[in-house]
């Protein structure tokens, strides 16, 4: 869907940033900003800042900025597309029609149809919880420990004894029989007729990242088969892409998620007060989940059950998080079944010190393989050894690798120079195509901003903060001065705006389709300017600013150019002369 910028810029101007972050973050003023805890790291002092003047926001801890638009991408984890519906149906402003098609449309409706037979369900099982045929399910739940704070907090229910009860009320409700088939709640069989597809089970409603109900799980109080029942996939539900506990892990603010298998784990982990711990919905753990929870964290501590399946399953899930880009720990729930039971035994504490001391995924699968052999026979021990040399290999960094090689070589007792060549010798061994170039990315990582950057973003803040100093540096400064890309572009827009004497610096962010350059964007706004002393300070350090720049796009331009133009050595000697004058330049903040 295409908006115009005009559309995008008065939905903007309509959503005050502090009325929309306020009701995420709880704020203090300080001077002309706002001051909180910052929702997208962890954090025990405010260093999240809203600035109502700039109508934009920035963390100094981690970097996080935007304007209104980057705040609800990143919090609520929308596209572009879906911040600007949000935003827009929050200030009332009417979006032009999607799409006029009448599939679509039907589409659409029919989803919006299934979130609320969904929701009315869910309020149904809830409400059953708490009458008199329904007391069995609440009783099960607080044997097992459950307050009912946490009930509430989970929405759990009860599914009563009649086989269509549920049914019923949805019809009451005025929901068609067509509808209904297509929220997997109902069953509609030619020789039983229709009826509920869960009763007599307590009920687990599975929501959504936005807390929208989109399916349920149901456990039999006590023994019978199934254990557990799951609602179907539906247009609503699709298990791959959704994690249970999500919703409210993803605003705990840790540095990392705890996955576990079932969903009474995710319960009890987060009344204990691990509020970021989630669970796949009766499915085995996929790459979907991986990279959602990409989206949340870089860090995940597995703690699956204990037994061979557990184990297994968390074999499984190992390479996915690595694929995804993410950190893997191990926890060990030994000698207890599953984080429920432990933590039932054991208390919080207890699990807590179990997620300090979780172990390396890398050396997790290492132990599960050793203990396949036996490393007091040389013939068993010299098969395990080269199966090591084998899994450090999939170590595409050269320095990652060694840390490895090295732990390893230690714990086995081999020398490091032995487990080295062993690995090399592989290494040597494998296909050309599919042997590993020394990857790139390790060199690449978040090379910090350059000396040049740092003076081009003060540069922004200031003339954002002071915009009278526009006229007096644009003889010397132009867009040309900023490096390309980011940088480049923000300077672009800022300059036409103080050109026309309309400085709105919140516009500028929503330029940048995706939330990490809105939010670098923003940063070149919120560059933290040292208190100074007084004026004459203040126009000093300026003026400083401003002839670090040209230097730094001079140093740039002799660096870049091969002088076999005479245009770039053309360049290069303005530029020299530009510096001369700027030295003698005088800024004034008047
Ligand atoms: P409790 O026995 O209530 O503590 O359950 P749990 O959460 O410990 O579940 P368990 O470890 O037995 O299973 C983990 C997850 O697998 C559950 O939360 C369900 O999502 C799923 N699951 C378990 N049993 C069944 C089943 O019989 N059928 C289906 N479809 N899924 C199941
Ligand atoms: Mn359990």
């Amino acid at each position: 869907m295409y908006y115009s910028d005009e559309l995008i810029e008065d939905i903007r101007m309509k959503n005050d940033i502090l009325d929309v972050v306020s009701g995420y973050v709880k704020l203090q003023k300080k001077g002309s900003s706002y001051f909180g805890l910052c929702p997208f790291h962890n954090e025990k002092s405010p260093s999240f800042s809203v600035t109502p003047s700039k109508q934009m926001y920035y963390c100094f801890g981690c970097g996080a900025g935007g304007n209104v638009y980057t705040f609800v991408m990143q919090y609520e984890n929308y596209d572009f597309v879906e911040a600007v519906k949000m935003l827009a149906e929050r200030a009332g402003v009417e979006l032009p029609e999607e799409s006029n098609d009448a599939e679509s449309r039907r589409a659409s409706d029919l989803r919006k149809m299934l979130l609320e037979i969904n929701k009315k369900a869910a309020r149904f099982y809830f409400y059953k919880l708490k009458q008199a045929d329904g007391k069995i399910g609440y009783r099960y739940l607080s044997d097992r420990q459950l307050s009912d704070e946490t009930i509430k907090k989970f929405g759990l229910g009860y599914a009563g004894k009649y086989r269509d009860e549920l049914y019923r009320y949805l019809k009451k409700e005025g929901y068609e029989d067509n509808v209904l088939r297509e929220s997997g709640l109902i069953t509609f069989d030619e020789a039983r007729g229709v009826y509920d597809k869960f009763f007599n089970r307590v009920m687990f409603p599975i929501m959504d990242v936005n807390s929208r109900v989109i399916g349920f799980g149901g456990r039999v109080m006590g023994d019978g088969e199934p254990k557990y029942l799951n609602s179907p996939e539906t247009k609503v539900f699709e298990k791959s892409r959704n994690l249970y506990g999500l919703n409210i892990a993803r605003t705990s603010r840790k540095p990392y998620m705890i996955i576990c298998e079932g969903y009474m784990d995710v319960i009890s982990l987060h009344q204990a007060g691990f509020q970021n711990a989630v669970a796949s919905l009766g499915t085995a753990f996929t790459s979907g989940h991986a990279s959602l929870l990409k989206r949340y964290t870089e860090e995940v501590m597995l703690s699956y059950d204990s037994d061979g399946a557990g184990v297994k399953a968390a074999l499984r899930a190992i390479p996915i998080c690595k694929a995804a880009g993410l950190r893997v720990k191990v926890i060990n729930m030994k000698p207890y079944k599953d984080p429920d039971e432990f933590i039932k035994n054991l208390g919080q504490e207890a699990y807590e010190e179990r997620i300090q001391t979780a172990q390396n995924a890398f050396f997790f699968e290492i132990s599960i393989l050793e203990a396949q052999y036996d490393l007091k026979d040389p013939e068993s021990k010299t098969l395990f050894i080269n199966e090591l040399a084998k899994k450090l290999l999939t170590f595409e960094e050269k320095i990652e690798r060694n840390n490895y090689l090295e732990a390893a070589a230690e714990k086995y007792h081999i020398g490091f120079s032995n487990l080295e060549s062993l690995v090399n010798k592989f290494g040597l061994q494998m296909d050309p195509v599919e042997r590993r170039e020394e990857s790139e990315h390790g060199k690449k990582k978040k090379d910090s901003d350059s000396a040049g950057e740092q003076c081009q973003k003060l540069l922004i803040t200031w003339l954002v903060e002071r915009p009278q100093i526009y006229p007096q540096i644009k003889k010397y400064i132009t867009v040309e001065d900023f490096n390309e890309g980011v940088y480049k572009t923000v300077a672009i827009h800022l300059f036409e705006q103080l050109e026309q004497n309309k400085l709105n610096p919140a516009q500028i962010p929503s330029i940048f389709p995706n939330q990490e350059e809105q939010s670098k964007a923003a940063a070149l706004f919120n560059t933290k300017i040292e208190a100074l002393e007084g004026k004459l300070e203040e126009e000093k350090a300026v003026k400083d600013i401003v002839l670090k720049v040209k230097q730094h796009s001079i140093e740039h331009l002799n660096k870049n150019s091969d002088f076999s133009g005479v245009a770039g050595l053309q360049r290069i000697l303005e530029g020299k002369s530009i510096l001369q004058e700027l030295e003698k330049l005088h800024i004034s903040l008047d």
